[in-house]
């Protein structure tokens, strides 16, 4: 019998049942074996505490509840040749849309602006733009990127989407690679950033990106923290650059108390809820994936160690 270790900090126990239900002839795991036990087939990883995985030794598999992987990467732990799957699934892939739109939308049409001057009981009509007025920008064009970027495209906003190597995303227009960043963003009114922190997209949300971007432009991080450099932001937000931003990310998480960000009144906060993992949805995606991996067949999302995701 294959067994499965979970190291999750969330709700293990429930996960551990769902498991149990998806493949019944495997043997689920929620605590650290001991010396002597028979080794562990896969392990099954939120963001595990430093020395777990290390002192769980070589498994066949590391599936991941998320879909950012870089935590795992950076923890050194993983053997060279263990093979890491991302988590990617529609849940995801919805959830990030729903929010991403959200706050594009709510942006667009004033709605925060109109809830504002209602507190004084003030009844300033704005000039409102149509859809196709507005051009959005998306970095990041995977599994997350590209159904924002079509969902924008389909509303009827100018879409462009930068991605490494030009992945195309129906009805928007597509940039590869470092050169084309500032072009891609050039003149955009909201920059979605949706891409993995890797060591080439660390600190990219930059005062140079931003300047690039229309006078008065929203921006929406919906992916981490550090891609953006904070004082920069807060800049472009002070001098008007940027009208505001979205931010459900960030480098310190919960961000702490005294963080400039939590009292900017241009920034909206939310507590990293952009797209949380859906715990029934993911253990089918992760029974699924060791059901192919056992038949010998390719497994989708591998993580590619050498881009970093
Ligand atoms: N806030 C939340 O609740 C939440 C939830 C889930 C995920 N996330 C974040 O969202 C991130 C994206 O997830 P995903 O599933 O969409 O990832 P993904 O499927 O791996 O897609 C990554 C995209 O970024 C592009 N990219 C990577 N490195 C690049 C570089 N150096 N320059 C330009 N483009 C680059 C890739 O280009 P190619 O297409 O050319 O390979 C790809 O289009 C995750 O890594 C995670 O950090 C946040």
């Amino acid at each position: 019998m294959k067994r499965i270790l979970i190291s999750s900090r969330g709700k293990p126990e429930q996960l551990a049942e769902l498991f149990r239900k998806a493949l019944p002839q495997h043997e689920i795991l929620i605590d650290m074996p001991n010396a002597g036990d028979a080794p562990i087939d896969y392990m099954v990883v939120g963001r595990p505490a430093p020395g777990v995985i290390a002192s769980v030794g070589p498994v066949k598999l590391v599936l991941s509840l998320n879909a950012g992987i870089e935590h795992l990467l950076e923890s050194g732990e993983i053997a060279a040749h263990t093979p890491i799957v991302r988590m990617v699934d529609d849940g995801l892939a919805g959830g990030m849309t729903e929010w991403v739109l959200a706050e594009a939308m709510a942006w667009h049409r004033n709605i925060r602006l109109y809830e504002r001057l209602q507190r004084d009981l003030k009844w300033e009509p704005q000039q409102e733009k149509l859809a196709h007025e507005r051009t959005v920008t998306v970095l990041g064009a995977g599994a997350l990127g590209t159904p924002a970027a079509r969902n924008f495209a389909a509303l009827g906003f100018k879409t462009n989407v930068w991605s490494r190597t030009g992945r195309e995303v129906p009805g928007a227009r597509s940039f590869a690679g470092p050169d084309a960043l500032l072009e891609a963003a050039f003149g955009a009114n909201i920059l979605v950033n949706l891409l993995p922190l890797t060591k080439e997209t660390q600190n990219i949300v930059d005062a140079g990106l931003l300047d690039a971007l229309a006078k008065g432009a929203f921006f929406i991080n919906g992916a981490r923290g550090a891609h953006v450099v904070d004082q920069d932001l807060i800049d472009a937000l002070d001098s008007g650059q940027l009208s505001g931003a979205a931010l459900d990310v960030f480098r310190i998480e919960p961000l702490p108390e005294n963080d400039p960000l939590w009292h900017h009144p241009k920034i909206l906060i939310s507590p990293h809820v952009a797209a949380p993992t859906h715990m029934h949805i993911a253990v089918q995606e992760i029974a699924t994936n060791i059901q192919r991996f056992e038949r010998g067949e390719a497994i989708p999302h591998l993580v590619d160690k050498s881009l970093g995701y």
